[in-house]
């Protein structure tokens, strides 16, 4: 298996300072890695636990969150109750069959553009090193073939 293993990664953003961060590290024309789906919420304190386990369940390989440095939230707590949550959440994750290394949090600010190229190349590194996920197991897996559609399905 192993080298030819392209990690799905999907990207949770706020919208004001990683958002801005990636779009900055597009506009700069640097590169990263193409693994990363990204979806942009309001705040990373926006980011439910379910929406973790739901990625997973939908075939995601790893899950990054990131949000603006600690103190410079626009909602001037959201980053502190992500940190919080995460923290509690991993132990229950782990529980459940996902790594911990498999979910990362972040600070990238909206002039970080080298950074967040930097951290999405680390973190689809670790979870290709993990390997494909196999949360949930078996016949739960909703989507872990190539497409999920059925043929015939019109
Ligand atoms: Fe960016 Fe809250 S607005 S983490």
């Amino acid at each position: 298996m192993a080298t030819d293993f392209q990690p799905r990664v999907v990207g949770f953003l706020c919208n004001w300072c990683s958002y801005a961060g990636a779009d900055m590290t597009g506009t700069s024309r640097i590169i990263y890695p193409p693994n990363i789906r990204i979806l942009r919420v309001p705040c990373s304190g926006r980011v439910d636990p379910l929406f973790i386990v739901k990625a997973f369940r939908e075939g995601a390989d790893g899950v990054l969150i990131s949000g603006c440095h600690p103190g410079d939230c626009h909602y001037a707590e959201g980053n502190y109750h992500t940190r919080r949550r995460l923290a509690v959440m991993q132990s229950l994750l782990e529980f459940v069959g996902i790594e911990p290394g498999r979910v990362r949090l972040t600070w990238v600010s909206a002039s970080e553009g080298k950074q967040f190229a930097q951290i999405v190349r680390e973190f689809t590194d670790t979870v290709k090193k993990l390997g494909p996920s196999k949360y949930p197991e078996g016949d739960q897996q909703i989507n872990k073939s190539t497409n999920h559609k059925s043929a015939n399905h019109k």
